[in-house]
């Protein structure tokens, strides 16, 4: 079968591979859509970072480059290994694509996506979205209805970062919120605040995001900061309060400002983004007006009440897809359009198997 495989920086190879084995606990999928996330342009720009070097194997999947890429993907079931019964050939499923020690406990409340050693399939081994068949352990595997299409299933990992953030914020329905970015994760995360009866005002440079922001409906208010001056405008919109959430999705420190600047006394202000870097926080304002700074990583246990949402039509994912692509194209189509000319992209969203 074809797959994408990360072998070093700048190097990823669309090759043959064997077709895996579905083993006892788990279940073998068809992938039908797997979309293109920003960890995958850092690992093909300057990584590995999450990937496992060549010679240098993850101590939980044991496997190193060359790996097989992609950790956003739906895709129908074709196998089911032994003693998995819950599960059926033809169901259609999203995966949560994590890789975590066999001991660590995920039952609800269970804190595994901090667990020592985490990684992601698609990146630290265990096979990819990237690729015409995947097996991946029960645990991971989300049924989904087949009311949900297909290609905007693909998105559902990343519209679980966005419920894990709006989780991490105990943001609540009639609360205000501030969006600092309005890339995939600032407007996936923007749909989620929307869906949980939140006000939602994004900050946002680019045209073409600002835009998709406006005619996907997920933002009440869209402000670019070179046009006004976002906290003066957030506070008229609050009354002079500020807002009670924010969330940082562009690793722009000077976003990060402003959302301190424009949160209210004892409101919480969440870090989405990911940073190369130390940035500076106004700390005099944390602690004048006894802000919460939070982090926020990946999901745990929140497929289930994002799937949820996706089925209830209280989101709609397809006006953040911007371009379906095959799996042959995926560097001149994909990575090289979301490195050069990425505003005009949303989410890209790949499909391994020619049909
Ligand atoms: N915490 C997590 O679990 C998690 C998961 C996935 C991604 N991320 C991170 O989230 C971040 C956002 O991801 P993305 O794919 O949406 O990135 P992106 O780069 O596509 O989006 C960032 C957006 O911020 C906007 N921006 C830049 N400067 C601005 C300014 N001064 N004011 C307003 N907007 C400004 C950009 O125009 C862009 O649209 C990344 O750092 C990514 O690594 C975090
Ligand atoms: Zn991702």
């Amino acid at each position: 079968m074809k797959a994408a495989r990360f072998y070093d920086r700048g190097d990823i190879r669309i090759e043959d591979i064997p077709e895996p084995v579905v083993e006892p606990g788990t279940v073998g999928i068809d992938v039908a859509w797997c979309g293109i996330c920003g960890t995958d342009l850092h690992e093909f720009m300057e990584g590995p970072i999450f990937i496992p070097p060549c010679g240098h194997p993850h101590p939980i999947s044991r496997e190193s480059a060359p790996i097989t890429m992609g950790h956003e993907f739906s895709g129908v079931v074709y196998a089911v290994g032994e003693g998995v019964n819950d599960i059926e050939v033809g169901q259609h499923v999203v995966v949560e694509p994590y890789i975590v020690a066999d001991d660590v406990p995920t039952g609800p409340g269970d804190k595994y996506h901090l667990s020592r050693n985490m990684n992601f399939i698609g990146l630290g081994g265990r096979g990819g979205g990237l690729s015409e068949k995947i097996a991946v352990k029960r645990r991971w595997v989300h049924p989904i209805s087949k009311a949900i299409p297909l290609d905007q299933a693909a998105l559902i990992e990343p519209l679980s970062v966005g419920h894990h953030a709006f989780t991490r914020s105990g943001a609540k329905a009639g609360d205000v919120a501030l969006v600092g970015g309005a890339g995939p994760i600032g407007l996936l995360l923007s749909a989620i605040l929307k869906a949980k009866g939140l006000r939602v005002i994004v900050t946002e440079l680019s045209a073409a995001r600002k835009e998709k922001a406006r005619e996907s409906g997920v933002a009440d208010y869209i402000l670019d900061p070179t046009a006004v001056d976002v906290v003066a405008e957030v506070m008229k919109i609050t009354g002079g309060e500020g807002v009670d959430v924010a969330f940082e999705c562009s690793s722009v420190n000077k976003v990060l400002d402003t959302l301190v600047a424009a949160t209210r006394s004892t409101g919480v202000v969440v870090i989405v983004s990911i940073w190369s870097h130390p940035a500076s926080v106004n700390v005099h304002s944390v602690v004048m007006k006894e802000l919460d700074v939070r982090g926020t990583i990946a999901y745990c246990n929140d497929h289930q009440e994002t799937i949820k949402l996706v089925e209830e039509g209280k989101i709609n994912l397809e006006p953040f897809i911007t371009q379906r692509i095959q799996l042959d194209d995926l560097i001149s189509q994909g990575f090289d359009t979301l490195i050069h000319n990425n505003e005009s992209a949303v989410k890209i969203i790949v499909q391994p198997r020619m049909k």
